[in-house]
């Protein structure tokens, strides 16, 4: 497939739009085609043709619940297994941290340079739920996460998805996992080669432990979606029948009844266009920007995927400059935007234009000349009111500029909040209380906003979006939560 975000200067082609109008239709003759059944026999064939990966795979499983007896016959562990394993490994390592953090034992456990990267253990204890289960996780992740995606479908609706502007996740994920098509050739260099994170992708689905359906619902709104109706039901209708021709077509959608499948959605919609197969619904991980405790999001069976708006679709590059500490910042907070939706409205009635040396609040940010990253770098607490959906971009910026983030919303489930203290590294003011806002920040005790700040910096690895991905970054902490989710594991303890 080819990369959509790496082309993202080219203007959208107008037989792009020819091809969705009908996008029912092809996506229901991609199904019934004879390419594409010929395509479907090809990977299976695939599939059966890598013993090598098989044996490199299950070689790889070290945990001691995998040794056997000699004499017994090695065969790959099945997916359930491999689960198993994974569990109990995380299980134990929780198990003993928690027992060491008890008898004051101040270490997470030897050798993980990437992860704490000699940061203070009381820093890592205060951010992470659990450091040492959140390290094993992930390196149980790296070690044995397999994804299939789909192949069914074209772009634009299917494989393709935004790369700029407020989407922008869509689009990176889809492409990030799309581009790590797994090479046979790397794959059957046997025993030898350490399994990378890139290998997540893998292209035998029955050795899969879960399964992407590569749609994006922005795309659906720009191109099966008729404008000012307010009718979702074309979004509905594509996931439905994207979801029968994978059901149809592969044996793993009736397996679970979906409950090892994961869709990804930033748009507002991607909630309801969810509601268009009522076992995705049901049973499915639903990765949602739009992760809004009271209209159904589930916290420990979806995933709540951070917002990050890429204006021109690069990470803004007086983001990654290294930012003031908080000593350093004039303004006790900044928020700049529209008066989206009622908790803005609260926020700007209150405070636009209040004390614009102290605390800055202004309605729009789109003024020339306006520098909003250096009011955010300028700024020792960043304003993030949910807009007309519950997620701001806000939110990644100012972890990016090393702002603490005041999340001033009802219901949002944060990102990662499954490994992650937010308190730790965010201040969530109840929206009643926004009109006192200035007085509730004021009141936080410096030593206290500089370990604010500590956390924010330590946890700006988690908010990055990388090409390619980085270990820890945006995009494998996405795959991480979905990890968790398929182990249907809580880390928090
Ligand atoms: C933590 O582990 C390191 C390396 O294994 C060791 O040198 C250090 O003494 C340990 N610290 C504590 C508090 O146990
Ligand atoms: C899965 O179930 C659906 C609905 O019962 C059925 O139409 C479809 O053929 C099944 N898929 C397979 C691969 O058997
Ligand atoms: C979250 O959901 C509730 C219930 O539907 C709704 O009233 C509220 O406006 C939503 N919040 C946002 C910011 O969309």
């Amino acid at each position: 497939m080819a990369p959509e975000c790496s082309r993202r200067d080219a203007p959208p082609s107008a037989t792009l739009l020819i091809v969705c109008v009908a996008l029912y239709t092809v996506v229901l003759a991609v199904a019934s085609s004879p390419k594409a059944l010929a395509s479907s026999s090809a990977l299976s064939s695939r599939a059966r043709a890598a013993p090598e990966q098989q044996l490199l795979l299950s070689a790889d499983l070290t945990t001691e619940e995998s040794a056997r007896r000699p004499g017994e016959t090695r065969r790959p562990p099945s997916v359930e297994q491999e689960l198993d394993v994974a569990r109990a490994a995380i299980r134990r390592t929780a198990q003993r941290h928690g027992d060491a953090g008890r008898a004051g034992d101040g270490n997470v456990s030897s050798a993980n340079t990437w992860f704490d990267a000699g940061v203070e253990y009381a820093l890592l204890a205060s951010v992470y739920r659990n450091p040492a289960a959140f390290h094993r996780s992930y390196a149980e992740m790296e070690k044995l996460f397999r994804v299939y995606v789909y192949e069914e479908g074209e772009p634009p609706i299917l494989h393709a998805g935004p790369c700029k502007n407020i989407y922008t996740i869509e689009g990176r994920f889809i492409e990030q996992l799309e581009l790590m098509a797994p090479s046979p050739a790397s794959s059957s260099r046997r025993g030898t080669r350490r399994r990378s994170a890139s290998d997540v992708r893998t292209s035998e689905p029955a050795r899969a432990h879960a399964f992407f359906l590569p749609f994006s619902v922005s795309q659906m709104v720009q191109f099966a979606y008729r404008p000012n109706t307010y009718d979702k039901t074309p979004l509905r209708a594509i996931v439905a029948d994207y979801v029968r021709v994978v059901a149809s077509r592969h044996p793993y959608w009736n397996r679970s009844a979906g409950a090892d499948h994961f869709m990804l959605a930033c748009h507002d919609w991607g909630p309801e266009a969810s509601t268009g197969h009522p076992e995705l619904h049901a049973n499915g991980i639903r990765a949602l920007c739009n992760a809004n405790s009271s209209e159904g999001f589930r916290p420990w069976q979806d995933v709540s995927v951070p917002d990050i708006n890429l204006y021109d679709g690069d990470m803004p590059r007086q983001l990654l400059a290294p930012a003031p500490g908080v000593t350093s910042r004039p303004f006790l907070a900044f928020f700049a935007g529209g008066r989206h939706g009622h908790i803005r409205d609260l926020l700007l009635r209150h405070w636009k234009g209040r004390d614009p040396d102290f605390f800055p609040v202004y309605e729009h940010r789109h003024e020339d000349g306006f520098d909003y990253y250096s009011f955010m770098r300028r700024a020792r607490f960043c304003l993030c009111p949910s807009g007309y959906q519950v997620a701001s971009p806000r939110v990644v910026e100012s972890i990016h500029a090393e702002c603490v983030p005041v999340i001033l919303s009802d219901g949002y489930v944060l990102p990662f909040a499954d490994v992650l203290r937010w308190e730790a590294f965010s201040v969530a003011v109840p929206v009643a209380d926004i009109p006192r806002l200035r007085e509730v920040l004021e009141r936080i005790p410096a030593p206290e906003v500089e370990k604010l700040q500590q956390g924010v910096r330590l946890v700006k690895r988690h908010f990055m979006l990388n090409q390619p991905p980085q270990r820890l970054d945006m995009f494998n902490m996405i795959l991480h939560s979905v990890w968790l989710r398929r182990l249907n594991l809580r880390l928090d303890h």
